[in-house]
């Protein structure tokens, strides 16, 4: 039983979330957008891609077609970050980034994921109203409706933003010229100043100006645990105090238990 417990512990503790990969292919980089992803015009961005391999060079593609922009840092660190300076609507579109280590021949990593870029102030603004109350309790829900002024005759998408946060918190499809958004079972760190938008989810990705902002107050009840622990630290503490206990009751046990076997052998 203790063994057991301790390799499961040591899987869960010991072994992070490095990509393994048994094949030797090269695991696919991560691509983000800072300060966000979602960007009035004439704005700076930095793409960053980042892959734990070392020593290796990036490769920054919009749409599928390799760009050239200026990299800031050498990439042996497995960081590579692209500047993308003055943003225009024609720089809005989708992103991945990939890298190669240098032989005969390269070898190049699969494509990251796709990074929506989108750069606002090309569609008339939308509204953004919240159904009951801004001020609500952890666990409630909050649900706020988006609506862009006129109908558009195109296919069209809403996001959700949260300011602070670098990517929309949520995407949804309209329903005529509106859509709902739902925040579930909340918790504090919900708390913030929420925005909505549309845009159009293939080329060339207009995108409306950001609504008005509405500010979310979520209330912790009082003794709870604040959003400081995820849910897996949560686990590693319980699972922890458990085997505290097991190894309580067997010292526990080891003290009082009779020191002669009953056989008397
Ligand atoms: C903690 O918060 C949840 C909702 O997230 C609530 O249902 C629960 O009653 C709270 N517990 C205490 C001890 O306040
Ligand atoms: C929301 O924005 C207002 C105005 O900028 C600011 O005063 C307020 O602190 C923000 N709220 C949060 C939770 O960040």
């Amino acid at each position: 039983m203790i063994p057991k417990l301790l390799s499961f512990l040591c899987f869960r503790l010991c072994v992070s979330q490095r990509d393994i990969r048994g094949d030797g292919s090269l695991p696919k980089p991560s691509l983000t957008a800072w300060p966000s992803s979602v960007l009035s015009a004439q704005s700076n961005v930095i793409l960053r891609c980042w892959t734990p391999t070392r020593g290796v060079d990036f490769i920054l593609r919009k749409g599928g077609t390799i760009l050239s922009v200026p990299k800031s840092r050498e990439s042996t660190e497995g960081l590579a970050e692209f500047h993308l300076n003055d943003l225009k609507g024609s720089q809005a579109g989708e992103y991945t980034c990939e890298y190669y280590r240098k032989g005969s021949p390269d070898i190049s990593s699969q494509r990251s994921d796709v990074l929506l870029l989108l750069v606002t102030g090309y569609l008339p603004k939308p509204s953004l109203r919240v159904y009951h109350q801004v001020k609500v309790t952890a666990g409630e829900k909050v649900t706020l409706q988006c609506q862009m002024p006129d109908r558009l005759f195109m296919p069209i998408m809403f996001a959700l933003l949260k300011a602070g946060t670098s990517l929309p918190i949520q995407y949804r499809s309209p329903t005529g010229r509106e859509t709902d958004f739902s925040l579930e079972d909340l918790t504090g760190s919900d708390t913030g100043n929420y925005s909505c938008m549309y845009y159009q989810p293939r080329a060339p990705f207009q995108a409306s100006d950001p609504s008005n902002q509405l500010e979310i107050l979520v209330t912790d009840w009082p003794g709870n645990a604040s959003g400081d622990y995820t849910q897996g630290n949560l686990i590693r503490l319980g699972l922890g105090a458990l085997l505290m206990v097991i190894m309580a009751a067997l010292l526990f046990e080891a003290w009082y238990s009779p020191k002669e076997s009953p056989s008397g052998s």
